[in-house]
């Protein structure tokens, strides 16, 4: 016991004031840090009950010690000898590096002792019941660079003296606290707190202007000041911060536009969300609208195709069909037809009419009306009548969720050229002024692979392998013309069999094809994502910019996995949605690899393998290949599906034999 007299002297004032000078991290913790986290009233804390001189240093929950002999080097706990040694605690040259006690139940406050710590580089304390204020003294502390308090109830102001830590700062957590007041400016007026990757100040209750200081901290990655209420505008300097990665201002009182530079960046409008309605810019409202719509414009407008409604509405009709007459005049083979009308609002819109489509008037889209078949995050589909009885699909895309008209053009000329059986054919393209903008497509009353591979309704069509053949092939080979047929190929960059619309004879029509090329990065992204969730994605694919006709055929892998299988894809994550190539890897192994089919598929079949089926799911593992390079391309899967057809092909006849002997209940 001789050895131990800190046992037997801890609890003496006395004895504190002597040693405390003495950088006895030991002490402090005991007497004053974790009676303060363990709060005056609670109940004895699992984690802090440790902390005592019957448990062996190395055994005290949620700390990491170095000794001031070490330079630094954590205090090898991994060693038998140390790990059990109970004198250790007694040595005064012992600091504390880290502090992490995430998620214990802690109910007191944060001590202000903490700032005494000399060596202490971390101290995570999310998500406990921690109350009171931040002390000022935190910003004592000579080495803390990593601090997460979040998830507490933190209340009162944030001290100045925080921004002393800057030096070392690497990240400042304090999300979901109760802090309030404006953010305080840093004594040293232009500091930039060089390592500072992320300050996190969202959901509490700050207030005031934006701070202005934040845009110099230039190696910030993320930063979320989200669910406060700040006001006033966004600085332009902010975007200034080039490495930041992650940004959330939303749910504040923010007004005016958005720094112009965010336009080209990765923040889409969830970063800037639930502001006060003055908040404007590329990807949100349109900056110093006049007014709203006329009552009257939308009354006139079934579908609410809002801003293209307000310039719309206001083209001259007359104006625009002599001017369209002069045009046929002009040039019979004139492949493509473009239509200008004014509004009166400043805006003039662009109407580009491509193959099979001449005879489209503004007045004729202006006049249709329509309901919402599907919305996306970048836009909207309706399925619209036209006054002379027709029938079109339009998609608006979201205001800003398109590139400027210059860039986009090209891009929408080359996919009105784009002409296929086995392609849903673009007939038109209206650009607004405002950079709204809106494509027209043949309507067709078809499903979606997607509904006819997984829905279950009572007339869902029998799905026997003649038919998913064709279904495939035409898939394949409507890819193989976008990746092929034009001088510069068309990558679809966004295959799904919700993008694949089957009519009665099975014959398959894509959808969606190139307007990754339309979108900003932001935008384009977020299909990339979807993508991931929905299992499609390709694993080199992180942003759209590098979907190419290889990452197109991976997707279609993953399609003809789905088809073959009649499974859902995903990532795997969720339950439902499985990560099929695993599946198909696991039983080949197993060598259940019949197993995986879809039963349906094999009705009525003799020899999956004389049939094609085995080969269609070799390739379709072929296309899945992690490494793109050794993925075929759609000419040789085109190929490899045409040499490998199922025989009996009468399954495939007529429409009459299309609803499925189960699907009459
Ligand atoms: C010290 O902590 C251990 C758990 O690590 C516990 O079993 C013991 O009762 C504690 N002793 C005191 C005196 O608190
Ligand atoms: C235990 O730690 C003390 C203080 O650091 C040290 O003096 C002593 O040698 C250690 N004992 C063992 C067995 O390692
Ligand atoms: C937040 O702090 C204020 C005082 O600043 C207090 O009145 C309020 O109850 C606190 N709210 C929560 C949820 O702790
Ligand atoms: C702050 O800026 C001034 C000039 O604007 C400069 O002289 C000074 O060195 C800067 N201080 C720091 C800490 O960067
Ligand atoms: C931003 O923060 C809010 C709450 O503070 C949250 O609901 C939202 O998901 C966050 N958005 C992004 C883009 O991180
Ligand atoms: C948001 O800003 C507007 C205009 O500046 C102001 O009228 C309103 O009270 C503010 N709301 C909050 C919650 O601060």
């Amino acid at each position: 016991m001789a050895s131990f007299p800190l046992l037997f002297f801890a609890q003496s004032l006395f004895f504190l004031s002597v040693f405390a000078s003495d950088s006895s991290d030991v002490l402090l913790l005991l007497e004053k840090i974790k009676p303060s986290l363990q709060g005056p009233s609670s109940p004895e804390n699992l984690q802090l009950f440790s902390w005592n001189f019957s448990t062996p240093l190395c055994l005290w929950r949620g700390l990491q010690w170095t000794s001031s002999a070490a330079a630094g080097a954590p205090l090898p706990c991994h060693e038998a000898a140390v790990v059990s040694n109970l004198s250790l605690a007694a040595d005064p040259s012992l600091q504390l590096l880290s502090i992490r006690l995430p998620a214990s139940s802690l109910a007191g406050s944060i001590p202000p002792e903490i700032g005494d710590l000399s060596s202490l580089q971390s101290l995570y304390l999310g998500v406990n019941s921690l109350s009171g204020a931040l002390p000022l003294e935190l910003g004592n502390s000579p080495s803390l660079s990593d601090v997460d308090l979040s998830g507490n109830s933190l209340s009162g102001a944030l001290p100045t003296s925080i921004w002393n830590l800057c030096d070392r700062l690497v990240s400042l957590r304090l999300h979901d606290n109760n802090l309030s007041g404006p953010v305080p400016d840093p004594a040293v007026s232009n500091s930039s707190c060089d390592h500072l990757h992320v300050l996190d100040l969202g959901a509490n209750r700050f207030e005031g202007e934006f701070p202005q200081f934040i845009a110099g901290f230039h190696g910030l990655e993320e930063l979320d000041l989200g669910s406060n209420t700040f006001s006033g505008p966004i600085p332009e300097s902010l975007a200034g911060l080039g490495n930041l990665e992650r940004l959330n201002l939303s749910y504040n009182n923010f007004t005016g536009p958005l720094p112009e530079a965010f336009e080209q960046s990765n923040f889409g409008a969830a970063a800037f969300r639930g502001n006060s309605p003055g908040l404007c810019g590329p990807t949100l409202g349109k900056c110093g609208s006049r007014s709203g719509l006329s009552s009257g414009a939308i009354a006139g407008l079934v579908i609410g195709l809002t801003t293209v409604a307000v310039v719309l509405a206001s083209v001259s009709i007359g104006w625009v069909q002599g001017r369209k007459r002069r045009n046929r005049g002009r040039s019979g083979e004139e492949e493509e037809l473009e239509i200008e009308g004014d509004g009166n609002n400043g805006g003039e819109g662009k109407l580009m009419v491509f193959q099979g489509s001449e005879h489209l008037t503004l007045d004729d889209v202006l006049n249709a009306t329509g309901q919402v078949m599907e919305k996306t995050s970048y836009g909207t589909v309706y399925k619209a009548k036209l006054a002379d009885g027709g029938t079109i699909a339009l998609r608006l895309l979201r205001e800003g969720s398109c590139k400027d008209a210059a860039s986009c053009s090209p891009v929408i000329r080359q996919l009105g050229r784009a002409r296929h059986e086995n392609l849903v054919p673009l007939r038109a393209f209206y650009q607004g002024k405002r950079g709204e903008k809106l494509l027209i497509y043949d309507y067709l009353p078809d499903r979606t692979l997607h509904d006819l591979l997984h829905e279950t309704r009572a007339g869902r069509p029998m799905l026997n392998w003649a038919r998913r053949h064709k279904i495939a092939l035409g898939v394949a080979r409507g890819l193989a013309y976008l990746h092929a047929g034009h001088q510069t190929p068309i990558a679809h960059g966004n295959i799904r069999s919700k993008n694949v619309l089957v009519d009665e004879l099975f014959m398959p029509r894509l959808t969606e094809y190139g307007l990754g090329k339309l979108m900003v990065p932001a935008v384009a992204d977020e299909m990339v994502s979807a993508a991931k969730s929905d299992g499609y994605k390709a694993p080199e694919l992180q942003k759209m910019k590098k979907c190419s006709s290889r990452t197109d055929v991976y997707a279609f892998g993953i399609l003809l996995l789905e088809i073959l299988m009649g499974k859902k894809p995903g990532n795997g994550s969720s339950g439902g949605d499985e990560d099929l190539p695993s599946l198909v890897k696991v039983a080949v192994l197993e060598e259940t690899t019949m197993e995986v089919l879809d039963m349906e598929i094999l009705k009525g079949m003799s020899s999956p393998t004389e049939d094609g089926l085995v080969q269609a799911l070799k390739l379709a593992m072929g296309c899945c290949a992690p490494v793109s390079s050794v993925r075929p391309d759609m000419d040789e899967v085109v190929k490899q599906l045409e040499e490998n057809r199922p025989r009996n092909r009468s399954a495939l006849c007529s429409p009459a034999d299309a609803a499925s002997e189960t699907g009459t209940p």
